[in-house]
């Protein structure tokens, strides 16, 4: 018999967590104002919330932490991560920022301003945060597969490439900064871009003389897809099809606390200069010196090695058959998720757990407050709450999908914490019917409302 699949590494530091009472969790919750954001993290048991800074360093992380150089002007750790960055991607130029977010406000400040429309494949919240912030529209041109979370199709966070045509004919040159293709396609449910859709998005927009930007948070995940998916990359290394992906682009973003397996950091790489210039002075008001850029040292050089950890195929297959055999018992269960299982999460498609909950008594979020109830388990709304209001009307935007993410940490939870993850859902899943009501917004903030809101039980 085959011996079973189990972690590729061994575990050296470990981090208690507490189990607590059902009793607990109803008071913390309602406490919480029944959000998740608010509960204290000794609250929560099995932490689901992100896959974002979450992750566990390695010993050479740790051990190039130590060597962290702290000079605040041109520290070799930054030589480090440049040199890492230029060998993986291809980039020439490079500028740390303190996190994802922080790339798009820099970068965009460059590229954006009001009017403007930024087309690209179900934007991130924050990346779509930016752009409205700067009075400009973003314009979803995800392929439709990507919607029906039980068709399958082993990409679908490609781009719609008559959708995006559509984007670059109706509006003159001038006015698309750029087209931003996030890889893997987190709001879609984790899901990759294959790499004859990126040459093609690539082709159209030269052809209209459009700027192709990665939104690259989880740039490795997607290649791990590409190599086990895509015909003709079967055997090149994780690293090869990394290297090609970037050709296909001018510029990234990208969230260091995904991909990077570090717990704060991000930053821009591109090939331009003036744009870096440019980026540059930017960087140096909201972020730092462009050699930190809001990072330490030995951040710096703790990403240059998760870069490359992040970018090998024994890591990636550990980290995707983890999220993998979580979906697989669900789906075993009889429990709908969107399929095939993500990169990083396993996206659980709510309305059908809950169809019978009004759309207006935020059925994702109800669902993510009874499992928590039922395990101390924390995942996290990507539905109404998350899709907040229409900036123009104020009225609630009602996504396609109500999905609640169960996110997982990079090499931080074992498969026997996949079981009880599991069981809890499908201890959930077994008493839906009993579910018969959600909740009410009591209060919420004008922008980015998930974060802060406050629920009352209907
Ligand atoms: N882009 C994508 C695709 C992301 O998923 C995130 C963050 C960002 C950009 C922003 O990066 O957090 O470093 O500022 N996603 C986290 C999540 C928060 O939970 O999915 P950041």
């Amino acid at each position: 018999m085959n011996l079973p699949y189990a972690e590729p590494y061994k575990i050296k530091m470990v981090e208690p967590i507490y189990r607590s009472s059902r009793e607990e969790r109803e008071l913390w919750i309602k406490n919480a104002g029944y959000n998740l954001f608010n509960l204290r993290s000794n609250q929560v048991y099995i932490d689901l919330l992100t896959d974002s800074g979450t992750g566990a360093m390695s010993d050479s992380q740790w051990a190039a932490i130590m060597t962290g150089d702290e000079s605040y002007a041109g520290a070799s750790s930054y030589y480090n991560l440049k040199e890492t960055i230029k060998r993986l991607t291809g980039f020439e130029y490079f500028l740390p920022t303190h996190q994802g977010r922080a790339a798009e406000n820099v970068l965009f400040s460059v590229l954006m301003k009001e009017g403007n429309v930024v087309p690209g494949n179900s934007h991130f919240d924050t990346t779509k945060g930016h752009i409205e912030f700067r009075k400009a529209k973003a314009i979803d041109c995800t392929i439709d597969e990507a919607f029906n979370t039980t068709l399958q199709h082993p990409f679908k966070g490609n781009i719609d490439l008559n959708k995006l045509e559509n984007v670059y004919k109706e509006y003159p040159a001038e006015n698309i900064p750029c087209v931003i293709v996030t890889l893997t396609c987190n709001s879609s449910g984790g899901q990759p871009v294959s790499m004859q859709n990126l040459k093609e998005v690539k082709a159209l927009s030269e052809k209209y003389g459009i700027m192709v930007i990665y939104d690259s948070a989880r740039f490795a995940e997607n290649a791990y897809f590409i190599k086990v998916r895509e015909k003709g990359y079967e055997n090149k290394t994780i690293k090869e099809i990394v290297a090609e992906m970037f050709t296909y682009a001018d510029g990234m973003t990208m969230s260091s606390k995904k991909d990077g397996i570090v717990n704060i950091g991000g930053f821009i790489a591109l090939n331009s200069e003036k744009i870096f210039k440019e980026a540059s002075t930017f960087n140096i008001i909201f972020e730092g010196f462009i050699t930190y850029g809001g990072m330490a040292g030995r951040d710096m050089n703790a990403l240059a090695v998760g870069l490359d950890e992040a970018t090998e195929f024994v890591y990636l297959e550990s980290r995707i058959k983890q999220v993998e055999y979580l979906g697989e018992k669900l789906i075993a269960a009889g429990i709908p998720i969107q399929q095939p299982i993500g990169g990083h999460a396993v996206f659980v498609d709510a309305k059908r757990v809950l169809p019978n909950l009004p759309k207006e008594q935020y059925v994702a979020q109800t669902l993510a407050i009874e499992l928590y109830l039922e395990g101390g388990i924390r995942g996290v709304e990507i539905g109404t709450l998350l899709a907040d209001r229409d900036p123009e009307t104020r009225e609630n935007r009602y996504p396609n999908l109500e999905l609640l993410r169960l996110a997982i940490p990079r090499r931080v939870y074992t498969y026997r914490h996949m079981d009880v993850i599991a069981q809890a859902l499908i201890n959930v899943y077994n008493r839906r019917d009993s579910i018969k009501s959600g909740y009410k917004i009591v209060s919420e903030a004008p922008i980015m409302r998930h974060f802060t809101v406050q629920l009352e039980k209907i």
